[in-house]
């Protein structure tokens, strides 16, 4: 091939561009003029075998020719392209508000714990934390649960595997200790009283764990609130006092308390208490069982072995301790039937709230 071919390729290719008709009979040229096994890119090839002089001079042509080609298809592409542009059928209503895009939001039990947070925080509560794999002595014997305690079977666990010999050991102690899933939020409280220095009002949310065939009321993993009272003139009053003020502004209505006597080995005396019905306000209906009354969760005044445990001097404090279930308290707001929607993953219900 020489420079003449070049030219006529040349005329031939722009006018090939020119005349085509659409985008799909221009790709065809493309290939045809600019593909790999075109003759333009044959031509090209051949130039290594030129002498240094001839090479210069054609190929400086052929370069330039190739950019017209290239400039010659870009035009014909833009005439196609804006050429198949319906005004008609495809203008844009710059008013529009546009799709929404879904985005998450936070689980119900997460706002559900950030507001009970926020009503503790205004009651003057700092908010503790501790760790969800704890050891058998915060979890159990420094709450005045020993080894062979029937307490501890209430609250069967999912123990840890640990290394060999572990197991056999017979004294719990906090340097060996043996690992498990808590139980309960309340060996926060030992944890917090051991770098803390009474008087201190905290409460602890957290997911705890058992060992629990599940039903509509019970889950293997759930979440609670603890709260710790420490001062050295503390009383059972001022527990029924907090837990009103505090349920009251949790339901939006006034809320009555009640306790009955019940046993938690570290409180001493200890309760269950409940709420008046929040379907019925204390009237008697289906929920409550006719009572008007819901088991809410434990209380007691702190057992001074547990101070002790924690290394305060035995009674030179007082305090309350209780502890209720997140969800439970969840399922009353909402209306929610059955525990196990919480961990469930279906959509229907977590879109709801
Ligand atoms: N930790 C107990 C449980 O999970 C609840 C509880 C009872 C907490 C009495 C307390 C208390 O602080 O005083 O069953």
């Amino acid at each position: 091939m020489n420079t003449d071919t070049l030219e006529s390729l040349k005329e031939v290719a722009l006018s090939a561009f020119a005349e085509a008709k659409s985008i799909e009979a221009l790709r065809v040229e493309e290939v045809k003029f600019l593909g790999r096994k075109s003759e333009f890119n044959q031509f090209l090839k051949s130039l290594a075998s030129l002498s240094p002089e001839e090479r210069r001079l054609v190929g400086g042509r052929a370069n330039e020719v190739k950019r017209e080609i290239l400039d010659a298809f870009e035009a014909a592409r833009i005439r196609l392209e804006s050429a198949g542009f319906d005004a008609e059928k495809e203008w844009v209503d710059v008013t529009d508000p546009g799709e929404k895009l879904p985005v998450g939001h936070l689980h119900i039990l997460t706002r559900v714990e950030r507001e009970i947070c926020d009503i503790f925080r205004s009651l003057g509560f700092a908010i503790a934390d501790g760790p969800e794999v704890e050891t058998e002595f915060y979890n159990f014997d420094a709450l005045n649960i020993p080894a062979d305690h029937p307490a501890r079977d209430m609250q069967d666990t999912f123990w840890l595997h640990q290394k060999s010999g572990s197991k056999e050991r017979s004294v719990v102690n906090k340097k060996s200790p043996r690992l498990l899933l808590r139980t309960h939020t309340s060996p926060v409280q030992v944890r917090y009283m051991e770098t803390h220095t009474p008087p201190f009002r905290i409460i602890v949310p957290g997911r705890i764990f058992r060992s629990e065939a599940t039903d509509a009321s019970h889950e293997h993993t759930f979440y609670q609130f603890e709260s710790l009272f420490v001062d050295t003139d503390v009383s059972v009053g001022n527990f029924k006092y907090v837990a009103e003020l505090f349920f009251s502004r949790f339901f939006g209505k006034h809320i009555s308390v009640r306790l009955r006597p019940s046993y938690f080995p570290f409180v001493e005396p200890g309760f269950e208490f409940d709420i008046a019905c929040t379907m019925c306000d204390g009237a008697g209906c289906s929920s409550c069982h006719g009572t008007g009354w819901l088991e809410v969760g434990g209380a007691g005044m702190v057992n001074q072995k547990v101070f002790e445990a924690a290394g305060y001097e035995r009674d030179r404090w007082k305090g309350f301790a209780w502890g209720f279930g997140t969800n439970r308290l969840a399922m009353m707001k909402y209306k929610i039937p059955d525990i196990r929607l919480f961990q469930g993953g279906d959509l229907r219900f977590l879109n709801q709230f």
